[in-house]
């Protein structure tokens, strides 16, 4: 097993007065299940929203709660504390909260804490929708951006109030995601530029149909979370519609079709360093889409659809990039690959039998055997999808070196 994707890192964690308070508990929690030791500080207003022994309960740290009492010896420590966060995250941030940080208001405790921190601050904002559209706070926002404030922006929906608008604390998912991709930038692949391809093309037969198969996208996704948890510059290039969100941080391109795939990858490419193929394209598409929704009426119960064969995107690209493939195989899986490997001017194939119940498609675990263009061979166990991710990316980073 790796390392939890945030261990050894520390995260403090303010915490401001909204009701949305509540879910910074749950975002304490999965901050600790991935790894990071995880500071809480709270605003009075925050501590009254929710008790701060929720956090210290999960954190097992004392919360501060209050940095000006001159009998708290963690409010005198904070400074200490401060320079060794590798992130200020917070979550909820109130309108007020927000001014406070923006002018640095002597009095408030996150201006207070936040500046003494060094590292770089997420700020999620939650709050009436009419606060957020302010002038004055998109300002506010506007001026921390500036300097340098990452802001997870808050999502539409029914707000405290009952009224619907834009408001609402961003989803954890993406406050997660947000969080991995600012501690990431200075991982082992910072300055690169990774494209990734994932999950099955669509290739429409009419407007209510079409030929795909099994692909989820899982394999492609997890490789591009693990390249942007490593500091990469990631552009994925996915059929995978909604609700399967993409890892925050990372620039997504929705395709349907391998036509479509075929272009975005050859735009993405300029000036990448790598281009990863997990998605499974269809060889062969309908020569035409029936601009109607064909009928059954056909006399003898046959229906003939005419297919062309779609361009190969891999063997296409000619731009200097590592170029890595998988092999989709259910027979003859090393020598169907290596055959790939070659046609299509690969540095690296992973093969992977997709036959088998806990690998390929829409598992959550692989099994792949590494082909290299030099002839060597790495046949590796079956593991979750994100560490194969991170299996490929230290081969293609050996490359890049
Ligand atoms: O998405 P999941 O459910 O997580 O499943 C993962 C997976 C099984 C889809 C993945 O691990 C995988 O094997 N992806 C490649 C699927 C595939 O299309 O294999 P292939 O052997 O047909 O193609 C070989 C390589 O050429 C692939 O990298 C493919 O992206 C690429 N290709 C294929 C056809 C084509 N016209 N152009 C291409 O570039």
């Amino acid at each position: 097993m790796s390392r939890p994707p945030l261990s050894g890192k520390t995260i403090v964690l303010g915490v401001s007065g909204s009701i949305a308070a509540y879910k910074a508990a749950e975002l304490t929690s999965r901050l600790l299940q991935l790894g990071a030791a995880v500071q809480v500080a709270m605003t009075p207003a925050a501590a009254r929203f929710v008790a701060p022994l929720t956090f210290q309960s999960l954190t097992h740290r004392p919360v501060i709660t209050d940095l000006f009492a001159p009998t708290s010896d963690i409010a005198v420590d904070h400074v200490a504390l401060a320079q060794q966060a590798d992130a200020f995250v917070v979550a909820p941030a109130t309108a007020n909260t927000v001014a406070a940080l923006a002018h640095w208001l002597a009095g408030n405790p996150g201006a207070t804490l936040a500046l003494s921190v060094s590292a770089p601050m997420i700020l999620c904002p939650a709050m009436e929708h009419n606060m957020f559209d302010h002038p004055a706070t998109q300002a506010n926002l506007a001026l921390l951006k500036q300097r340098g404030a990452v802001i997870v922006e808050p999502e539409e929906g029914r707000l405290a109030s009952g009224l619907v608008g834009k408001g609402r604390l961003a989803d954890l998912d993406v406050i997660i995601g947000t969080v991995r991709h600012v501690l990431g930038l200075s991982g082992d692949l910072a300055g690169r530029r990774i494209v990734v391809t994932a999950g099955g093309t669509r290739e429409p037969v009419d407007p209510v149909r079409f030929i795909t198969n099994r692909s989820s996208g899982k394999m492609g996704h997890a490789i591009a979370e693990a390249a942007r948890d490593r500091g990469a510059r990631v552009t994925l290039i996915t059929t995978t519609p909604p609700p399967v969100q993409a890892a925050a941080g990372v620039d997504v391109r929705r395709v349907a079709t391998a036509l479509e795939m075929q272009a975005a990858v050859a735009e993405a490419v300029r000036g990448a360093d790598a281009l990863i193929m997990a998605a499974a394209v269809a060889d062969y598409r309908p020569a035409a889409a029936a601009p109607q929704k064909i009928k059954k009426r056909n006399a003898d119960g046959v229906l003939e659809l005419q297919l062309v064969r779609n361009p190969d995107i891999l063997a296409s690209v000619d731009a200097p990039v590592v170029k890595v493939g998988f092999a989709a195989e259910t027979e003859n899986v090393l020598e169907n690959a290596r055959a790939k490997l070659l046609e299509k001017g690969l540095a690296i194939i992973a093969a992977n039998d997709v036959t088998a119940p806990d690998s390929g498609f829409d598992a959550d675990t692989n099994r792949v055997t590494i082909i290299h263009a030099s002839g060597d061979v790495e046949a590796l166990p079956t593991m979750p999808k994100i560490e194969v991710a991170h299996a490929l990316l230290d081969r293609v980073k050996a490359l890049l070196d």
